[in-house]
Order: structure tokens, then sequence, then C-alpha cells
């Protein structure tokens, strides 16, 4: 015990701080206004619009509160993640990530080539997803991901699949706040979402001897278009404030959701909205768990910048760039960690 395996050590300039700054600043934003309309009344949300936009931009975080997700619904699913985390490393295998699958359990993950000291779990929310193979020879050949089907705990998929439900409709509802935030219309981005590619993951993170030098997730952007993240009371997300780079605490509000923009709302915003680094922190005393839910477009969806956004004095910053390719091009080991550093023109 005690060890340290050089593997999850950090190099200096990216270890934790010992003395966490709180991410006060972080906004919070009530959703109420919108939790009895299918489709939000302009009049009525303007306040909301304005309070998402100023988040996103300055931010690119947010908490929401009053989201009409059901409390018991998210227990339900918290209490299943701690059981299937619960069984022995031979049973979660049962269920592992296997080379072409990006769903499944492993814990190996590496982000910007340090390992994580954490272990997922990941399920796709439409089962099966097709998405095109790497290369551009095979262009018009699919490939075919699919969802394990754990035993343990019982209706895990069942639970999963009515979670998602849940994780959509709240994502529809930012999405078009989102939108209108932007200035142009609320169902802009719906066409995108026909066969849309979203996962669900189960992060554990358990307590760590030496967490001055490992990290649950080393600094990284999410590639999709909004995050919808469920933490637990123990904390350890940290987000990198734009005003001045440091790092700051996701301070853990009982029963909230913390959304994130996206690399593709970036690149649809045309950097009105960018999406920012974070990364965990772990701790030597207490496991952390944390269900994110990526909200991801369809594979065949080609992203750049709305041209209602782009003109002569806003040029477009981005070249056009097909998901599915993209996401294929991560590699299932890889999965989660280029962003869009590496399409910008
Ligand atoms: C992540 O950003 O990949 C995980 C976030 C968390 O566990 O809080
Ligand atoms: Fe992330």
């Amino acid at each position: 015990m005690g060890e340290v395996d050089p593997a999850f050590v950090q190099d200096q300039q990216h270890r934790p701080k010992l003395s966490i700054i709180q991410a006060e600043g972080i906004p919070q934003i009530d959703l109420t206004p919108i939790l009895q309309h299918e489709l939000p009344n302009p009049s009525t949300i303007d306040t909301l619009v304005k309070e998402i936009g100023s988040a996103s931009r300055e931010w690119g975080f947010f908490q929401v509160i009053n989201h009409g997700v059901p409390l018991s619904l998210r227990q339900k699913l918290e209490e299943a993640s701690r059981k299937f985390f619960a069984q022995s490393l031979e049973d979660k295998k049962k269920v592992g990530r296997d080379e072409n699958n990006p769903t499944g359990y492993y814990d190996t993950e590496h982000t910007k080539n340090v390992r994580d000291w954490k272990e997922v779990f990941n399920f796709l929310s439409k089962d099966p997803t097709f998405v095109p193979l790497t290369s551009d020879e095979d262009d018009d050949r699919v490939i075919q991901w699919s969802n394990p089907s754990p035993q343990y705990p019982p209706q895990l998929r069942d639970i999963i699949e009515e979670y998602i439900e849940e994780m959509e409709k709240l994502a529809y509802k930012l999405l078009e706040l989102i939108a209108l935030s932007l200035g142009v219309e609320a169902k802009r981005f719906e066409e995108f979402f026909k066969d849309q590619t979203s996962l669900i993951r189960f992060n554990h993170y358990p307590p760590c001897p030496y967490p001055h030098l490992a990290l649950g997730v080393g600094r990284h952007k999410d590639p999709g278009v909004l995050t919808i993240l469920a933490q637990d009371d123990v904390g350890g997300l940290e987000v990198k404030r734009k005003t001045d780079q440091e790092w700051v605490l996701v301070k853990p509000i009982p029963n909230a959701y913390i959304i994130n923009v996206g690399d593709i709302i970036q690149v649809w915003s045309n950097d009105a909205y960018e999406s920012v680094e974070h990364r965990v922190t772990v701790n030597s005393e207490k496991e952390r768990f944390s269900i994110p839910f990526f909200f991801f477009p369809a594979h065949d969806t080609e992203v750049k910048p709305l041209e209602e956004l782009i003109n002569e004095e806003n040029p477009s910053r981005y070249k056009p760039y097909n998901w599915g390719k993209f996401l294929v091009n991560r590699k299932s080991s890889n999965f989660q960690k280029k962003n869009v550093e590496n399409i910008q023109i």
C-alpha cells in the first residue's frame, strides 16, 4: 500500500493544488420557467435565456436546479452504479469493453498519456449505433456499436434506459435555450439528433493513496454537444476559470446537474461559447461517483459554424468535420480525448 505507480503520476505543472478555490462563481440556474412547457415561450423565458447565454460565454459551465428529473430515478441509478462497481473485477470484466466498442467496463483510461485513477462503465443511449469506418476509402461502410447486457445489478438496463429518456428531455430543453441565447431558432439543432450517438457513463474514483500526484481524470475538454453530469456530495470536479486560468472546484449541490458546453457548441457558435477544460481530483479517504450523460449528435452530422452566425466581420473559424468519423478516429482506447484544437483551421 502507498507505493506510487508512475503510470498515474502527473507532470509537476498538472498536479492538483492542496488549497482549493471554491467555484462559487459557477452560475446556478433555476429551470422552473420551462418545467411546464414543451415549447419554451420566448416572452416568459427571456431572463432564463440570458442567464444561460452569459453562463455559457463566461464559464462554459453552470449548474441547474428544478430541472424536472425525478430524484427517485436518479437515486435508483446511483445505487445501481454503486452496486455494479462493488462487484469483483472478474465480474465487472464480464461486461468489459472490447476493442471496437466504446461501451462496457474498463479501468485503464489514459488522458494525455497519464493513467486516470478511476473505473468506468459506458452505455449508449441508442442501441445499436452505426458509425462510419475510419479510413476515407471505406467511407461508405459502417461499423456498429452495441451495448453490453450486464446481469448485475438486476434491472440495470431498464433503469439506465429510463434515466436516459430523462437526460434526453433535459438536453433538448437546454439546447433550445442555448439556441435562443445565440439568436437562432429554438429548434435550430433538432435536425442533428435524428439518430443520436449519445452515451451515459458511470464513473467510480476509489480512494487514492497519493492524491497530490494523480488525477481521477486529467485535464480535457468534452467533444460533444452538451454534458449533463450528476456528481455525488464528495466533490473533485475542477474547471479552468476563463478569467484567470485558475482551477476552481465545482461545489456539489444536492440533486443539481452540472452542464457544460462541449466542442460541438464551440464550433456551432463559432467560438461565442467555448468548451472549457476540466479535470477531477481524487482524495485519500473517500471514494467518489459521478454519472455524466454525453449528448452527441447523429453519426452523419457535419459539424461547422452556423451560417446565421458568420459574416464578413465574423468569418468561420472551423473546417467542417464529420462527427461519426471523428468518433471512430478517437479509437475506443482513446475515447474522450481529442478536442477541437485538432480540427481548428
Ligand atoms: C469527466 O469530466 O470526464 C468526469 C467528470 C466528473 O467525474 O466529475
Ligand atoms: Fe469531461
